[in-house]
């Protein structure tokens, strides 16, 4: 049997380092503050957000939440994005993607100050990872590296597949995965919806990061015995005769890849824990940063 990566307790012990340093903060007059921005009012990007403002409560960041008209004009979106970088108490900005499709996505993310942009996802941050010199790492990401160094997986000579080349997961992950650094120095392959003969590259990793939003997409035949499964999948599916009923299902097959893999992370309670963590993480460095204290983060 695999052993299981438990994201919900690395997370917890993230959050703790978070809640120290924001104590620090605090006691320097800074009091770190996110805000999150919601215009695409969908079931489960609502529920993200709402996870995300109480997260922010438990550790101490004041959270900001602003709403607006799924059918309101860009120009409102780009209004609250300028009104928030402006304001000396929002630390980190998040806008909740997708954003509708008449809002144009990448103006929005360089619309957001750049030492603000605490999901990583501006340009000049995406450069700065590319290059070496992160100042935000994104946080799917960069909470899967947390993981895989809790559970000491050796990611320096492993052969690692990423599965999936989004902005968000896939392509920040792969760099990672990369770079000369800690949890970095992998030879990194990447797979997508057009890789032919995808079980063949998977089968070879020592690492296999199912980013592809495909329900259980990755099967216990895909991967090799003793591999790491690290599952970024978040798909509700229905349950097979059961009407309406629905659950949540990873990229990966669970059940199949169980038995396979070395260790692997469950959904829920794998990377999704990690993913909202490391925002806080990153909320705080930026309030380190913009109030000029100190802030020791892991
Ligand atoms: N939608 C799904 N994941 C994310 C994320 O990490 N950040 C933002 N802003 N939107 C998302």
């Amino acid at each position: 049997m695999s052993e299981t990566i438990d994201g919900e307790s690395v997370a917890a012990d993230v959050r703790a380092d978070v809640a120290e340093c924001v104590e620090t903060l605090r006691e320097e007059g800074v009091v770190p503050g996110l805000a999150t921005v919601l215009m695409k009012a969908d079931p489960a990007s609502e529920t993200y957000v709402s996870m995300k403002q109480r997260d922010c409560e438990e550790v101490g960041i004041e959270g900001i939440h602003v709403e607006i008209d799924a059918d309101a004009p860009a120009e409102e979106l780009y209004e609250t994005i300028d009104d928030l970088n402006e304001r000396d108490d929002v630390h980190g900005i998040l806008v909740q993607m997708p954003v509708p499709d008449h809002v144009n996505k990448r103006k929005v993310l360089r619309r957001i100050a750049p030492e603000k942009d605490v999901d990583g996802f501006h340009p000049e941050n995406v450069g700065r990872l590319v290059a070496g010199d992160a100042r935000f790492k994104p946080c799917t990401p960069h909470g899967i590296q947390k993981l895989l160094a809790a559970y000491d997986v050796e990611t320096a000579g492993a052969d690692a597949v990423v599965v999936g080349r989004s902005d968000i997961v896939g392509k920040p992950m792969a760099n990672l995965l990369l770079q000369k650094a800690p949890q970095g120095n992998a030879t990194v392959t990447v797979c997508h919806s057009r890789t032919e003969n995808l079980a063949e590259k998977t089968r070879n990793a020592d690492v296999v990061v199912a980013a592809a939003g495909i329900p259980e997409f990755i099967d216990g035949d895909m991967i090799a015995e003793g591999a790491t499964v690290i599952d970024v999948g978040i798909n509700r599916v229905e349950v097979e005769g059961e009407g309406d009923e629905t659950e949540l299902v990873g990229d990966v097959d669970y059940e199949s890849a169980k038995g396979v893999a070395g260790k692997i992370t469950p959904v829920p309670g794998g990377v999704g824990p990690m993913t909202r963590a490391m925002l806080l993480y990153n909320t705080v460095k930026a309030a380190g940063e913009q109030g000029g204290v100190d802030v020791e983060l892991p």
